[in-house]
């Protein structure tokens, strides 16, 4: 069998649909291809079954790319507002969780639903279960050999994301396809993604799994105050999550367990306010109690004592003590990998496409949009909103 279309895309999840959907109202001929048997399957998986599917605070500085001017013209053509309107017109409930972040109020199903029936209503053809062998190109067309025969058509486009949970679809071809091209791949790594501890710790934490609470932790500069999760595998909540896109391996992590207060300050106070009082009652008004016992414990493998009574403590004791839990340093031993991570950092470099159009320099009919493209959200639906954004700019301009 052989076919023809104006575009072809390959990847039918956030950004494949959307362009499918976007181009096609324009009037093009669509051919939207996956080899998975269900699209959108990450839709389906996010937000936690909830989809954060925008961030209406949406900036550049939220994205980690080796050229982060990129996505600045994308962003500023499709905003977070335009992705609302949409869900509004489906008619779609939604809630502010945490400020900017929209998730569904029901259900991620929502939000796939939503680009099945764009796809539908815009006259999409889309194929599920197809594999591609082979693409090449002429001077002003590209002709791909697939498990549906041999196709034709004026452009192709690749949305096959990054290499986070293959057991969603998640593939490389979008990178081999580059490289087929002449472009550079970027070295990729699983971005906002829990951490693994060395033995030693993972055994003093794991009485506290499922432990929550508020901290600041740092890596190379970046600081993010949100939620950590103590789980049976290791480290993970919003905060671990964040800042795993910034840390790469053999690095040091830095946790404050007490973010909101100057603590060598308060120490001070206890000190003269309550001198007969012990350290750890104050501590386990502060956090959870279970958590302070394990922190006094590895305070005493750092060689940092409390006192018996607030009075005791010295000046230099309490400085330890202050600096120890407000900038608590370990090396993690690992990310648990593309296995969970919700993200691919790395990937095609930006600086051989178009910002405007997303096409490949010099090979107009070859376009890359979404996650397999050198651009990452940090967590709070920004990838979702690149997804949208470099969809919509490449449908708008092929
Ligand atoms: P996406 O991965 O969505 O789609 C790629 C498609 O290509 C898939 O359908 C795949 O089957 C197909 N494909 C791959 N290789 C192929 C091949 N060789 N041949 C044919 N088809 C192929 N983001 C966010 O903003 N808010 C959130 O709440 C979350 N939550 C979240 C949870 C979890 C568990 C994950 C894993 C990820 C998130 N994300 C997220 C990230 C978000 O899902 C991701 O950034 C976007 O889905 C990327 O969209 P793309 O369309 O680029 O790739």
């Amino acid at each position: 069998m052989s076919k023809t279309a104006d575009v072809v895309i390959i990847g039918a999840g956030a950004a494949g649909l959307m362009c499918a959907a976007t181009a096609s109202y324009q009037g093009k001929s669509v051919l939207l291809l996956d080899h998975s048997d269900k699209p959108a399957k990450k839709v389906l998986m996010s937000g936690g079954g909830r989809c954060n599917f925008t961030n209406l605070n949406t900036t550049p500085a939220n994205f980690l790319s080796t050229n982060p001017h990129f996505c600045i013209s994308a962003l500023k053509r499709y905003t977070p507002q335009h992705f609302l309107e949409l869900v509004e017109r489906h008619g779609i409930d939604y809630v502010e969780k945490a400020p900017g972040q929209l998730f569904c109020t029901n259900s991620s199903k929502d939000i796939q639903q939503l680009l099945l029936t764009e796809a539908e209503w815009s006259g999409v053809n889309l194929h599920m279960k197809t594999s591609i062998n082979s693409v090449t190109t002429t001077a002003d067309s590209v002709k791909i050999t697939s498990s549906m025969g041999n196709i034709s058509a004026g452009a192709l486009v690749v949305a096959t994301g990054g290499l986070s949970i293959p057991t969603l679809g998640a593939t490389g071809w979008g990178y081999d396809l580059a490289r087929q091209f002449g472009l550079e791949v970027l070295s990729t790594r699983a971005g906002l993604v829990p951490f693994t501890l060395h033995p030693e710790l993972k055994t003093q934490l794991a009485p506290l799994s499922g432990l929550s609470c508020e901290v600041s932790v740092s890596c190379h500069g970046q600081t993010f105050t949100e939620p950590l999760l103590i789980t049976h595998r290791g480290l993970s909540g919003p905060a671990l999550l964040q800042i795993s896109s910034y840390w790469q391996a053999g690095d040091e992590l830095s946790i404050n367990w007490l973010p909101y207060c100057n603590l060598l300050k308060e120490l001070q106070q206890l000190r003269q306010q309550h001198p007969r009082a012990h350290l750890s009652s104050w501590l386990g008004e502060q956090l959870p109690k279970r958590l302070v016992t394990v922190l006094i414990s590895l305070l005493k493998e750092k060689g940092i004592h409390l006192p018996e009574r607030n009075a005791d403590a010295s000046n230099q004791q309490l400085d330890a003590i202050a600096n120890a839990l407000q900038n608590w340093t370990f090396k993690p031993a690992g990310t648990e990998g593309y296995r969970t991570a919700e993200v691919t950092l790395g990937g095609i470099n930006t600086q051989q496409i178009s910002s405007q159009t997303l096409a490949v320099n010099g090979l107009e009919q070859i376009r890359f949009i979404g996650e397999v493209l050198d651009v990452t959200g940090q967590l709070g639906g920004y990838n979702f909103q690149w997804a949208w954004a470099s969809a919509v700019a490449c449908a708008n301009n092929l």
